[in-house]
Parts: C-alpha cells; structure tokens; sequence
C-alpha cells in the first residue's frame, strides 16, 4: 500500500474532500493523521474537541481511504506546560530547560506527563478504538528524536534513584559495581546519587552505562503504557511506531519495538546524507548531494526490519527538499521512484510520503509536500503517481521475505560503549557497524541486522561489530548453533558493569576462541599499518588490539609479516584491528565463498537485493550500470544495462 502524511488541521475544511479524492486517485490507501494535534483535540484541559477530527476521517473514509491515527504526545500544549512546567526536560549537556514553542518538550521521567500521556492517549482510543476507518495506530512521533532521550531534570534524578535501587539493592553492591572508591566518588545512600552530568570530567562508565540503561528503560515503559492503552481500546487493530535511525534514539531498539506489531521508519535520504556525510570532501559529496547515500536507507531499513523481524513500513517518505539538514537540495529526478523501490526491496509493505501538502506556515514552510502550498501538484507529483502504478501493478508488496543467509548483530551496548568510552576522537560505533555493513552489501547479498538475543540458527554467518557485553545466553547459542561468526574489535571487552573482564577481553567469549586481548591502542586516522592477509595488504588503522593466542588457534591476517591481526579457530574468527571497507569485503567474501553463500561483484553505484523470488538493482550513480542477469532471468521492469538513476526488477523462472 501507500500512503500519505495529512495535517487536516493545517488547512480549511472545505479543502478536505478535495484533498482525499485526489489521495485516492492517485492509488494512496492509507492516511496518518493527528500527531501533533493535541492543542485542537483538547484546547483546554478536559474540553475535548474531537468534531474536527471526525468529520476529517469521515471525509477520508468516504474515498475508501484508511486512517492510521498517532497519540499526539510529541507535542504537549502550551495550558498542560503552565500548568505543569516540571514536565520540561533538562539539556544533559547545558543544564539549561528545554522549552515550550517546538516539540518533545517533555521528559521521560516526568510522572505528571506519563498521567499526562495515559489520560490523552485512552480518550483518543476510548473515542476511536473501534472506528471502522481507523486502521491502526502510531505511538508519539519518532521517539528520542532532538536528543531527547537523557534529561538532567530533577525528576531524572528521582527516577535514577529508584531505578539504581531496584538494580543494585544495596548501596555497597551500587559502589562496588561502579568503582567509587576511584577518586572518592563513594556514596552513603540512594537518595545521595547524582547524574552523571555536569561534573568537572568525565564520570565513571558504569555510572554512564547504568544512565544510559534507566534512560532507556523509561522511554520504553513511557512507550508500553501508550500501546497497552491502545490495545485495550482498539482491538484488532496495530500499533506501530515511527522510528528515527535505531543509532539516534539511544534506547535498547528491540525492546522498545517488541510490544508492537511492527516498526515503521521515516527515511530521508537527502536530509540524512547531508547531516551525516557532510565533512566528505566536494568531489565525493557532489556524488551522493541529489541521490542519498547508497547504502544508507538500506541500512536503515534493515535494523527496523529487524527488530522484530516482521515487514515494516516507511510512515515517512521524503518528497523534495526538506527544511532540517545543512543544505538541503532537491533529489535527481527519478530518486524517488528508486527510494521508494529500495524501501520495498528490504520488506517495507507501505510507503507513505511527507507529506501531503507544502504548509505555507511556520518551522516546514521549505519543506516539499506532494502538492505546494497553493495545491499545485509539486515537482515530483507525476513521478510519485507513475512509481505507485508501477509497484502496485506488479503486485511484488505481497511478496514474503525469507531470512538472509548473513547477520550482522546489532546492540544497545555497542553505541553506549563508544559513547562512554571513546578511547579514540574520531571514532564511533555507528561508523564501524556502518563499515561492515557497506563492506557485506558491496556483495550483493542480503543482510539481516538483529539483536543477540535473536535466533541465529537460521544464519550461515554472523558478523559483530561490537557486541561488548557478552551473556551466558549469546555464549550458549553460538556454541549449540552451526553458525559462523566473525567478531570485531572491542566485542566482549567489558562486564555487565562496564568493567574490564577478569580474564581480560575478550571475556567471555574466550570459551568460543581461547585467546586474550593483551594491551590496547588507538592510532591517528593518517597513521595505518600494513595488514597482512591471504598475500594481500591492506590497512589496520584508528583501533589496534595486541593479541595472546592458544596454539591451536589459526592466524588469518597479521601486522606486517608478524604478530596476530585476526584469528581464527573453527567457526569463530576475531579481527583484532579496524581495517579498510577493502578488507572486510575481503574477507566476508572468503566466507561467503567457504560457507557456499552466492556473492557478485557488481559496479560501484549498482546496489542489489532479493525480495522472495524477486531481484532488485538500483543505480544510484550517474552512469549506466550491468546488471548480473543470468540466462533463465525474466527481466520486468528496467533494461540492460541500467540507466542512472534507474531500478530494475527480474525473477527467475
Ligand atoms: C520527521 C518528522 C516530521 C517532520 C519531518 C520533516 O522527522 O517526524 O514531523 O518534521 O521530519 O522532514
């Protein structure tokens, strides 16, 4: 299906019919209302206004169309902030109080504004659980979004209080886990714990490590208490929530996502690449400014894929320039088409753009919209109408998706680890993981982003870019399973308590390969070393780990002519360094070979993937591209080679 995002109250009501006959002629079927809503839905407290919104789903439902209705808990109004300015959240960097006038004014940790968001959210479902027409429902908006995940609010410190209490039972236990007798950081009682912000330097890491944790264990029973209100209101119908990329929220993903029925993601391919790629130099970025970087929707949609590894939705799709980013250009003509192509390549069964019309009005005035301010239809109407015809007639939604044959794990602990504990400027968790991914995709195949916790059985390989916390339960399966993994640098290299493991690192996972980390250090980007593998040389650079390793254990690569750079030992390899994307691709694709999972090589901007028995190509480059087809191919839609910009699909008969 597709699908639209709407603001019936951006616009007057005599606009509405129109509006949802065109929705509907042009092939949408779904329709997002109401997430910032609330100041209409309830002007003051307890006068609720819910008319408007009636008549606005009648006026949809009339066309056929179906309403996916959001709790408007992004946005609290003004009279609920007077009333109660204690639900304002505390920068964790500043201190200064984050104020009313934009949106996710409020702080997890707030009791008055979880009653807050359980009161609007049951009288939202009490009216409109069974509504015929509204079909399902989207928790907040992009939760964590504006980093507003950690607040230094008092009553964070309150809520951490209670939380460490609950954990650590004693204050001694508390203590000793963190390490307070360094630096005297000793505490008496509970009631005595402070954030660990705003001290003279860093604090301890366990102490930032059990922050980060509570953070995220309040976001996420915030989020439950709105999806159980919801189910008990609404049965039958889903609930789902818009994520914003997983490595942005700073909460455990998995668990957030697990009481719905499936995670949707907004994807902003232009305002993405900008923000995250704009320290590339011209010549590069000048590549990627009008197409997005290739790989990094995909990327994005395989960890939502993953978090319950159920289809998913794109609630958001970018239209033309959005207003948020640095510079925000207009995508090439034809990118839409193959951002929306990509999105159900990886398992999305909606598309839904952002939005429907351009507001003339306040902060997304430059924002693009289906059809501009003065209802024209805008630069990409036609190419957004000829896309939905396109996919829609070949039926390939319906599709259903089978597992990868490669994993890669993605956790929590990786991006607090590298948060906490950087140990080298430049580096960041999300760039590694983002690394291995790029390095997996350029062989184009399919990959699968999960949790530990996940079933890896199914997987002929797992890669792990950092897993630092090792448990029991991830040791035990990857013993029982037939699986291989290879792990990078940093994974099992720290406790439950960010501690360094008795035995050293790699801690628990020496019972899978008896080796230990014996000393660490972090080089300058401009300073690599020659890594040594199979008679090639390749780079080990930022992250250099110095190795101890049992005889029976094999040498894969090596600094130099030397020492230990990866090993291996049966099913289980460990990298010791960071390398070049050059040399993970090397040495995915040596598995792969080993492990008989099919690879390709295809040319630099071409990006493949397989949906059930359909085949994707998309060129995100400038110049044509030749697509792998083999002789029984049934190509049907694009050509060989494949234009710029362009998508193909083929299947084998
Ligand atoms: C999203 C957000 C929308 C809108 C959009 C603009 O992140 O959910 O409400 O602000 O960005 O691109």
């Amino acid at each position: 299906m597709f699908g639209v995002c709407y603001y019936p109250e951006h616009w007057p009501e005599a606009m509405w019919a129109d509006d949802a006959r065109r929705m509907a002629e042009l092939g949408l079927e779904v329709v997002r209302l109401a997430e910032f809503a609330w100041s209409r839905i309830e002007p003051e407290r307890d006068r609720f206004e819910f008319d408007w919104l009636d008549r606005a789903i009648d006026v949809l439902a009339a066309e056929g169309l179906k309403v996916v209705l959001c709790t408007p808990t992004a946005t609290p109004p003004k009279w609920l902030i007077d009333e109660h300015p204690d639900i304002l959240p505390r920068d964790p960097e500043s201190g200064l109080t984050r104020g009313f006038g934009s949106r996710r004014h409020y702080d997890f940790s707030s009791p008055v504004y979880l009653a807050e968001s359980e009161r609007i959210v049951t009288n939202m479902a009490a009216r409109y659980g069974q509504h015929p027409a509204v079909v399902g429902w989207q928790t907040d908006n992009e939760l964590c979004c504006h980093d507003t995940t950690l607040s230094g609010s008092a009553s964070a410190r309150t809520g951490f209080q209670r939380w460490c209490r609950d954990t650590y039972g004693t204050i001694d236990a508390l203590n000793h886990a963190w390490g307070n007798v360094f630096w005297s950081m000793e505490y008496r009682q509970f009631e005595d714990i402070e954030l660990p912000l705003y001290a003279v330097t860093e604090c301890s890491p366990a102490h930032q490590l059990a922050f980060r944790r509570y953070a995220s264990d309040a976001v996420i029973q915030f989020h439950q208490r709105q999806v159980d209100i919801i189910r008990e209101h609404a049965p039958r119908r889903f609930v789902t929530h818009n994520f914003i990329p997983p490595v942005d929220t700073g909460v455990d993903n998995a668990a957030l996502a697990a009481p719905l029925d499936f995670p949707s993601y907004d994807n902003y391919p232009l305002g993405r690449s900008d923000l995250r790629f704009k320290h590339w130099p011209a010549e590069r970025f000048g590549d990627i400014m009008r197409t997005g970087h290739p790989d990094f929707s995909a990327y994005t949609f395989d960890q939502i894929r993953g978090l319950q590894r159920t289809g998913f939705w794109v609630m958001e799709q970018q239209p033309g320039p959005v207003n948020w980013a640095d510079a925000n250009p207009k995508p090439l003509p034809g990118m839409v088409r193959l951002w929306t192509w990509e999105a159900i390549a990886h398992g999305a069964d909606v598309v839904s753009y952002f939005r429907w019309r351009q507001a003339p009005f306040a902060q997304e005035q430059m924002h693009a919209g289906l059809r501009r301010p003065d209802d024209s239809p805008s630069e990409t109407w036609p190419e957004i109408e000829a896309t939905i015809r396109e996919i829609l007639d070949l039926g390939v939604m319906n599709e259903a998706q089978r597992h990868a044959d490669v994993a890669m794990i993605a956790d929590a602990h990786g991006y607090w680890l590298s948060d906490i504990e950087k140990q080298h400027a430049s580096l960041t968790f999300d760039d590694v993981q983002f690394d291995v991914y790029r390095a997996l995709r350029a062989l184009g195949i399919n990959i699968d982003i999960v949790s530990p916790q996940a079933d890896l059985s199914v997987y002929r390989l797992v890669v792990v870019p950092c897993l630092p916390v090792v448990d029991a339960s991830f040791v035990e399966q990857a013993q029982r399973v037939s699986t291989h993994f290879i792990f990078l640098p940093r994974c099992g290299s720290k406790t439950d308590q960010f501690n360094l493991p008795g035995a050293l690192p790699p801690g628990a996972l020496q019972s899978l390969l008896p080796i230990k980390v014996s000393s660490v250090e972090t080089l300058r980007p401009d300073c690599s070393e020659a890594l040594n593998i199979d008679d090639q040389v390749f780079a080990s650079r930022l992250w250099r780990e110095t190795l101890l390793i049992d005889d029976d254990v094999d040498i894969v690569a090596r600094y130099g002519d030397d020492e230990a750079a990866a090993v291996r030992k049966d099913r289980f390899t460990y990298i010791a360094t960071l390398s070049c994307r050059d040399f993970l691709e090397h040495l995915f694709r040596s598995s792969c070979d080993e492990l008989g999972i099919e690879t390709t090589q295809p040319s630099s901007a071409l990006r493949l993937r397989q949906r059930g028995r359909y085949h994707f190509a998309l060129n995100y480059g400038s110049a044509t591209a030749e697509l792998p087809l083999k002789d029984d191919d049934t190509l049907i839609v694009g050509h060989q080679p494949l234009s710029p910009h362009d998508v193909a699909v083929w299947r084998k008969d």
